[in-house]
């Protein structure tokens, strides 16, 4: 299988990392969103960044143009036609998943596999709402995609050996080093047993084992771990981190995923994390 047309559906934080990364590997990239003006936004963004990176000297103007002339920008999904792969991610909302997958399986070429980057939704169900389950597979990619190594590759129930085998070639054609899972389950390896990590850190805080501050500084003293789990939980936004909890809660009916009141109350107060300026720290503005 050859790859140099690749359209990723939705241009957030991950979406555009990952049109930056196949851009900086000399595939074309394609952007799409719910709207040209949010395609145009992420496009926008990468540049920026790309011209921060030329100021320190770190890649040259050519090198920005040549990244940029690589990144395509769409309103809708209708560029899935000229595709040899897509990546979606999207909002992780399962029902505009399926609706997006049904529109990309109508609309790709039949031999085109169709990715999700979502973190703990059911590939199966995406792989449902097309005529192609086998075609249908997790690429798990990390913030930010252009910078971490891992991309995690797991099979819906009905993804064949060779859908896997592809995603497996084409991680490693972004410059990724793959880890492929053997079956489905939901968040994969690295936010399941983070997640786990983190929520162990709340029940902490719960239980008033110590302060959040000494919580932490523990855990980057004493494991070696560059940020400590509340500050991290802060980073990803208690909201998020809360439910893929109760998505692991539920999918796998285990109660170690349970998560402490202290991350309800938090909630309710609207401390949902640095993306507002407080959660388990103060920001300020
Ligand atoms: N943020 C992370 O660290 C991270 C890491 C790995 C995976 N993920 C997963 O990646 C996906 C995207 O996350 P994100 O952090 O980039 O979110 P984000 O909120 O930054 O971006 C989501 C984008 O999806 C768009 N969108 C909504 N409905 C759409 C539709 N019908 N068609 C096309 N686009 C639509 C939104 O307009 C938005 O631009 C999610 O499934 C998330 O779970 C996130």
């Amino acid at each position: 299988m050859t790859i140099s047309k690749v359209l990723i559906v939705g241009a957030g934080t991950m979406g555009g990392g990952i049109a930056q990364l196949c851009a900086q590997r000399g595939l074309d990239a394609t952007i799409t969103d719910i709207s040209q003006e949010l395609s145009d936004q992420a496009k926008a963004r990468i540049e920026k960044g790309l011209s921060k990176r030329v100021a320190k000297g770190k890649i040259t103007e050519d090198d920005k143009n040549k990244v940029l002339a690589k990144i395509h920008t769409a309103g809708d999904l209708s560029p899935a036609k000229d595709a040899d792969i897509v990546i979606e991610s999207a909002i992780e909302d399962l029902d505009i998943k399926k609706k997006i997958f049904a529109e990309l399986d109508r609309l790709a070429r039949p031999e085109v596999i169709l990715c999700t980057n979502t973190t703990s939704l059911s590939i199966s169900k995406m792989a449902a709402a097309t005529k192609r389950p086998e075609q249908v597979v997790q690429m798990h990619f990390f913030n930010p995609p252009v910078i971490m190594k891992l991309v995690e590759i797991m099979p819906g129930r009905q993804t064949s050996k060779e859908t896997l085998k592809a995603a497996e070639e084409f991680g490693k054609q972004l410059g990724k080093d793959p880890v492929v899972c053997k079956s489905e389950a939901p968040a994969g390896i690295v936010s399941r047993a983070l997640g786990q990590l983190l929520n162990e850190a709340t029940w902490m805080v719960e239980a008033g084992v110590a302060e959040p501050a000494d919580i932490d500084k523990a855990m980057k003293l004493g494991a070696n771990h560059p940020m400590g789990p509340l500050q991290l939980i802060d980073m990803i936004g208690l909201d998020i981190h809360r439910a893929k909890m109760q998505t692991l809660r539920t999918v796998l009916d285990d109660p170690r995923y349970a998560h402490p009141p202290i991350v309800d109350r938090l909630i309710e107060e609207g401390r949902l994390g640095k993306k507002v300026g407080k959660g388990f720290y103060d920001y300020g503005e």
